[in-house]
């Protein structure tokens, strides 16, 4: 029997709606591939619903979701809506409303050369930052007084709970049982912040219940300087809401950029949320313009979430989605690469006709008209395929997308860095910034 799943899609604002639909045809792919469906329902929220209606995400829609599967966010934020506003009620709203407490964000790099440090591999890079997701800073407390007047006053409380700080400690430990290195970090800002003291008692006595998982500190600050000056350090770490939205962006560009950066909102056993960490960047909107691949990660996300693990994009040394490099765009920028891997089990042909189809018309990836065989390297004028024969006898099939080299594809691409904050020289927005839209 196949499985469906029920999907709630909510491509959102700016680049959201591009990336979800890249996205969709991957999980097109996997579904003709490895033979399960899925029902989608689009849902319209978002900036041009709320300017038409006045509404953000009607409280009803929340309870909807609760039957389904899985929901798959594009971004939400635009300059023409009040700061803050959408992304509240929406991004926020889902995480409270449908309780997903944690939020799991990989920090992976595939290839060195994404890797804006100095002499660091993927052996370095390969954390699993789980952070804690409906209370802390932003449960929504705050206040001013006397606004706008020199005296003005103004609060934001954080709040953890004990229940809330220990069950996303406790998912943490559980998600460690599970890798190699068996570790764990706290990492939080108790020295400071004295009521983070419940995170440093909480980690111990739960902690304390799986002695064969390490465990290790960090406040916030140092974390940062970590992370850049010994990210192998890392293995799973868990953190407060806040610091897990700004260690994650800075872990985004140690993996290669918020072009390829995604999470999982979860309550496991329950509906959770998937979602590119990146945010709208309203400018590039409906310019193909924005990179896909932190979308098909999400997807790959959900999928493995749902519980179709043979369609979870990894590679068969349990790999996540493995990200390929064109070496001949290194010399035109740093770190330029989108790739789509999808794993099959004997049907490579298969496979490449289902991504063919997938990625008609696409502007950044092509399938080659033959079906490659195992270990071929295919190229043609404007793209690479490899088709990897690997471990266990299964293919890891992946299209490097280098079509984009010459002329004014070439710019393209360069404006696809650009936009998904890839060049650090640009001083331009990666979805944040002058537009005023968070990600
Ligand atoms: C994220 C985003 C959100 C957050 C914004 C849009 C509210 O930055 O998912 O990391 O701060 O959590
Ligand atoms: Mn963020």
């Amino acid at each position: 029997m196949t499985s469906a799943y029920d999907i709630a899609l909510i491509p959102g604002d700016g680049i959201g709606p591009e990336v979800v639909r890249e996205g969709l045809k991957v999980l097109d792919a996997c579904e003709s591939v490895f033979g399960f469906s899925t029902k989608r329902e689009e849902l319209p929220y978002g900036a041009e619903h709320y300017l038409k209606t006045g509404e953000t995400m009607p409280d009803e829609e929340f309870d909807r979701l609760r039957d389904r599967n899985a929901v798959l966010l594009g971004a939400i934020g635009d300059p023409r809506v009040e700061v803050g506003l959408l992304e509240f009620a929406i991004i926020a709203g889902l995480r409270f409303k449908l309780d997903l407490y944690v939020n799991l964000r990989p920090i992976k790099l595939y290839d060195a050369r994404f890797c804006p440090l100095k002499d660091k591999g993927p052996a370095d890079v390969d954390m699993l930052i789980c952070r804690e997701n409906t209370e802390g800073a932003y449960s929504g407390i705050h206040g001013a007084v006397r606004r706008g007047t020199p005296f003005e006053v103004a609060t934001q409380t954080m709040v953890f709970t004990r229940r809330g700080v220990e069950r996303i400690i406790r998912y943490a430990f559980e998600r460690a049982m599970n890798r190699p290195r068996k570790k764990v970090t706290l990492i939080d800002k108790a020295n400071a912040l004295r009521s983070q003291d419940i995170w440093t008692r909480t980690f111990a006595e739960v902690g304390a219940e799986y002695p064969d998982i390490k465990t290790d500190h960090a406040y916030i600050d140092a974390a940062c300087m970590w992370m850049i000056k010994n990210p192998e350090w890392f293995d799973v770490a868990v953190t407060p809401n806040l610091f897990g939205d700004i260690i994650t962006d800075l872990g985004a560009m140690v993996q290669g950029g918020m072009g390829i950066a995604a999470s999982g909102n979860l309550h496991p056993g329950q509906t959770s949320m998937f979602e590119p960490i990146h945010g709208s960047a309203p400018k590039y909107k409906d310019q193909n313009k924005a990179n896909p691949i932190a979308t098909i990660m999400a997807v790959s996300m959900m999928l493995e979430y749902v519980g179709e693990v043979e369609a979870v994009l990894k590679d068969t040394t349990g790999h996540d989605l493995e990200l390929t490099f064109c070496p001949h765009l290194l010399p035109v920028k740093r770190g330029i690469l989108t790739a789509l891997h999808v794993r099959t089990d004997h049907a490579p042909d298969a496979l490449a006709t289902a991504l063919r189809t997938a990625y008609e018309g696409a502007p950044f990836v092509h399938v080659v008209e033959a079906p490659p065989r195992l270990g071929d390297v295919v190229f043609t004028n404007d793209c690479r395929i490899s088709v990897h024969p690997a471990a266990s006898g299964r293919a890891v099939v992946f299209s490097a997308i280098d079509n984009l080299v010459k002329g004014a594809a070439g710019q393209a691409i360069q404006n696809l860095n650009l936009a998904m904050g890839w060049e650090e020289d640009a001083g331009l927005p990666s979805g944040f910034g002058p537009d005023g839209v968070a990600g």
